[in-house]
């Protein structure tokens, strides 16, 4: 595998943390910390978070994420947020399918797959989260729970859409419980997705689509994770609240 063909992507996924002032002071702590870095950095904020997040980022290289949207343009969706809203503000990704929405909020595949497409239609960037249960791991259908997320996921996604895409595997056993996936186990499973790209799309197409790890990721694990010829960035959560963290990621994914 090439990881020059490919974009390194660290994100942060703030998930339900920073009002709007402690945003500001989180982003200007971030912004001087990672204007040298050699690949693309996103912070994924909360919706009301998003106009001070954008205002801060101006004139720097942080691009902005939101952490969902919904699939219709507009209507009576109590609750919920276009795409439309999102670009128009200058957001740039969206994260999708995350495995707290799924748990806990009754996302399902197909749900995923609806936004997937409403975000690509709409020129936002996905973040598509795939990743299996512990008990998944332990029953040994790793690979089947992740190829079904992907078939599913991007299902009627375009070749030229699914390099728009990124991909994100995060372990739910990983996931702010500190306990990370080794470097060998997440190279496995992201090496596994991109063949799996490689047989729904074709070999072009899957060395395109960045796949980052998610999952516990951190200043003192960043480099080994991301040595890896697969995992091509990271979908940073509790580390992603602290600026020195973050930046130490950031730096891990440049060299
Ligand atoms: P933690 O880094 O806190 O484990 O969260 C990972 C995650 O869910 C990112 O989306």
């Amino acid at each position: 595998m090439d990881k020059t063909k490919r974009k390194a992507i660290i994100a942060g996924n703030w998930k339900m943390n920073k009002t709007p002032n402690e945003a500001k002071e989180l982003l200007n702590a971030i912004t001087p910390l990672v204007k040298d870095a050699d690949c693309e950095v996103v912070a994924c904020v909360p919706y009301v978070d998003l106009s001070v997040a954008l205002e801060v980022v101006k004139g720097t290289n942080v691009k902005i994420g939101a952490e969902n949207c919904h699939w219709e343009k507009s209507g009576a969706y109590t609750g919920e947020i276009s795409t439309g809203m999102l670009t128009e503000m200058g957001v740039e990704y969206v994260v999708l399918g995350h495995s707290e929405r799924r748990q806990y909020f009754g996302e399902t595949d197909e749900t995923v797959n609806k936004r997937t497409k409403a975000a690509l239609a709409a020129g936002l960037k996905p973040i598509v989260c795939v990743g299996e249960l512990l008990w998944e791991r332990e029953c040994d259908i790793t690979e089947e729970v992740i190829a079904r997320q992907i078939k599913l996921d991007l299902f009627d996604v375009s070749a030229e859409d699914v390099k728009k895409t990124v991909i994100a595997y995060e372990p739910v056993w990983a996931i702010g419980t500190g306990k990370t996936a080794t470097a060998d186990q997440a190279e496995e499973v992201c090496a596994f997705i991109r063949a799996t790209l490689a047989k729904l799309y074709d070999k072009e197409t899957a060395d395109a689509v960045t796949i980052q790890y998610g999952g516990s990721m951190n200043d003192g694990n960043a480099d080994e994770l991301l040595s890896k010829a697969d995992v091509d960035g990271g979908l940073i959560g509790g580390a992603s609240l602290v600026a020195e963290k973050f930046a130490a990621i950031v730096k891990a994914a440049g060299k």
